[in-house]
């Protein structure tokens, strides 16, 4: 019989609702109990999932002795406070992306982990697709060699979030880059062997976002008067192995459609995200090689999966915080380097 893990949530909207799902779907997977600052949106799951125990402070959900894990689903402004305050109370934690708002907050819960010995998992789910893993088989049996650079785009032509805190800079910690960008740069970065960043030189842009929409799209009518973060960022990040990436990140941007891809060249083949594909040379002919099956894994039930495992003792995770502080200090780094218009130097 598998053993038993009870887990508590963290915020209960819209993320928390497939993390739950994805939870009471594993054998042994209980969850006991929720929290939200907002008490329609508790009672709702609760009611939903049947959830026993309900609270609005997470410092009542952390202490509760019967609970192995904590997942955090909360806004990005509000990872760093619960996540090491559960994880001071011995318990393991699953924390969505981005890991949190800054470097310094993720060092934080780096350091918090490895002080009390638990589990910390960030929620990125990429790196679990089929497409991921299938090319990751293909880099570990040495067909890329070794990889040189990453072409990371997650491009929205009209797509600024007209709900939530996605647009206020001081709850989110930044725009596009910091929200969708951190997604395809997870997967590409974890391709690429997790390699430490050295120096970034990043740019961002506004000039939509903070007005009020002049054309038609999908999502309509933001909030214009509280948009604080940038419509288009771009970046180039230099790593100590000398790869390279390059990151464009928009949630309003002149191009022809939309784009969540990667490219990874290396110096024997490449391969793409979307279509998934891989590129290389046989019989003196260039081929690109496109699966006729990769899979059909849900990506974000592999990240639970892969997380009640590393928490049973199983495996390593593998999505670690420390990955999550590596694609924060290249988030920041791109914020900071627009700021002072300058590289900047990563330590
Ligand atoms: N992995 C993914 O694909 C994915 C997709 C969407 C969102 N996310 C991430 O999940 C996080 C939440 O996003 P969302 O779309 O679910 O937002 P949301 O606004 O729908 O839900 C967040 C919930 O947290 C609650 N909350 C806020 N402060 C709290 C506090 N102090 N204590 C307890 N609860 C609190 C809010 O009341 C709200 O119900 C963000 O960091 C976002 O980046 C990840």
């Amino acid at each position: 019989m598998a053993k038993k893990v009870r887990v508590g949530i963290v915020g209960t909207g819209g993320i928390a609702r497939s993390h739950i799902k994805s939870l009471q779907a594993v054998d042994g997977v209980e969850i006991v109990a929720a929290c939200d600052v907002n008490e329609t949106v508790l009672k709702a799951a609760a009611e939903t999932y049947g959830i026993p125990k309900t609270f609005t402070s997470y410092r009542d959900l952390v202490a509760l002795k019967e609970i192995d894990a904590v997942s955090v689903c909360t806004p990005n402004f509000f990872h760093k406070e619960p996540t090491v305050a559960a994880l001071k109370s011995g318990k393991h934690v699953i924390v969505e992306k981005p890991m949190s708002m800054t470097v310094k907050e993720s060092e934080a819960m780096v350091a918090a982990a490895k002080e009390a010995n638990r589990v910390l998992v960030i929620g990125f789910q990429f790196r679990y697709s089929s497409q991921a893993q299938m090319i990751k088989r293909a880099i570990d049996e040495g067909i890329l060699g070794n990889i040189l650079y990453a072409r990371c785009q997650a491009l929205r032509r009209r797509g600024i979030p007209n709900w939530g805190v996605f647009g206020q800079k001081k709850l989110q910690g930044g725009g596009p880059m910091i929200d969708i960008g951190v997604h395809i740069i997870e997967v590409a970065h974890y391709l690429m062997g997790s390699p430490q960043p050295v120096a970034v030189t990043g740019a961002c842009y506004t000039y939509l976002g903070d007005k009020p929409s002049q054309v038609k799209s999908q999502w309509p009518n933001w909030d214009y008067k509280t948009y604080t973060v940038e419509d288009l960022a771009v970046g180039l990040i230099r790593f100590d192995n000398g790869a390279t990436l390059s990151i464009e990140s928009s949630f309003a941007a002149h191009i022809e459609k939309g784009i969540f891809n990667f490219t990874l060249m290396g110096d024997k083949g490449g391969a793409c995200f979307d279509p998934p594909m891989i590129f290389k040379d046989e019989a003196g002919t260039m081929f690109n090689l496109s699966p006729d099956f990769v899979g059909d894994e849900v990506a974000f039930d592999e990240k639970i999966l892969d997380f009640i495992a590393a928490v049973r003792g199983e495996k390593k995770p593998t999505a670690p915080g420390e990955h999550g502080l590596i694609v924060q200090k290249i988030l920041e780094g791109v914020y900071k380097s627009s700021e002072t218009g300058k590289e900047v130097r990563i330590k």
